[in-house]
């Protein structure tokens, strides 16, 4: 069931969470089978973790990073850029995922909010560089030579996420606000539907089922991102409905 919309919408900000990108092979973070299932994220996932274990945390990232060499980019991946490259007004694409898979699928702009596999930083010389496949406590910092300091670059629980200034902003100017594939749990990213429907934009969530926020969603569409994400942003494309 789709709804016309009354008028032109210029501006879409669209929020991508791990269920995009699990009909690519990759788990998601709280389904059944999830990346937390049998790990205390606080135990991977945090600046005390990887002080008091690093090679524990580098490699479950390692293993996340190689893991993107099996992976494809999806038809909901290939739907949002082809809408990116194709809508006439303006598209700005956050994802809380840090596979590269937006990138393959060729959106010309995608901003990781958490961070990405595909990225590391040295906490000796704070230079952020392309990460290498794998790398242990031991691996030297090709930026100054020293070893012990390298981590991936993602946003870890108790960091701040990046360029919340730049996405806020996005949000306040939206005109249509796409939630797709995330359960609503993890702040600030859950808190954007109640921002955007605050500054008047149109709110549409996309999900497989019900999500910790659906009942802030104008509309909520559920199903699998594969099927309804290229049903959505073809309508919206060619037909002005949501
Ligand atoms: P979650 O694992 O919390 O939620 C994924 C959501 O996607 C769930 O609501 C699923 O129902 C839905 N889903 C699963 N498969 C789907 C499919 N094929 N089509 C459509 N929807 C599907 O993942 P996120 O919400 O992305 O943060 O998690 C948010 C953050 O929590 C992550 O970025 C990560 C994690 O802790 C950090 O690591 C900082």
């Amino acid at each position: 069931m789709t709804n016309f919309l009354k008028k032109r919408i210029g501006r879409i900000v669209i929020l991508t969470g791990a269920g995009v990108s699990a009909e690519s092979g990759l788990n998601t973070f709280r389904d059944s089978g999830g990346l937390w299932e049998g790990y205390d994220p606080l135990d991977i996932a945090t600046v005390g973790a990887l002080d008091s274990n690093r090679d524990m945390v580098l490699d479950f990232y390692n293993s996340r990073r190689s893991q993107l060499n099996d992976c494809l980019p999806n038809l909901s991946h290939l739907a949002i850029s082809s809408f990116q490259n194709n809508f006439s007004g303006h598209v700005f694409l956050i994802t809380q995922n840090v596979d590269d898979l937006h990138e393959r699928a060729g959106s010309p702009q995608v901003l990781h909010m958490h961070g990405s596999l595909k990225s590391m930083r040295c906490d000796y010389c704070a230079e952020e560089m392309k990460a290498i496949e794998m790398f242990e406590k031991s691996t030297i910092c090709p930026s100054c030579g020293k070893a012990g300091k390298l981590r991936p670059d993602v946003v870890f629980f108790g960091e701040i996420p990046k360029q919340l200034d730049e996405i806020n902003i996005e949000i306040e100017k939206a005109d249509l606000f796409v939630s797709i594939g995330t359960s609503g749990i993890v702040y600030p990213a859950a808190g954007f539907v109640a921002h955007a429907r605050n500054t008047g934009a149109i709110c549409v969530e996309i999900n497989k089922e019900r999500s910790e926020v659906t009942n802030l969603f104008d509309t909520s569409y559920s199903g699998l991102a594969t099927e309804e994400v290229p049903r959505f942003f073809s309508n919206l494309l060619l037909k002005n409905e949501i």
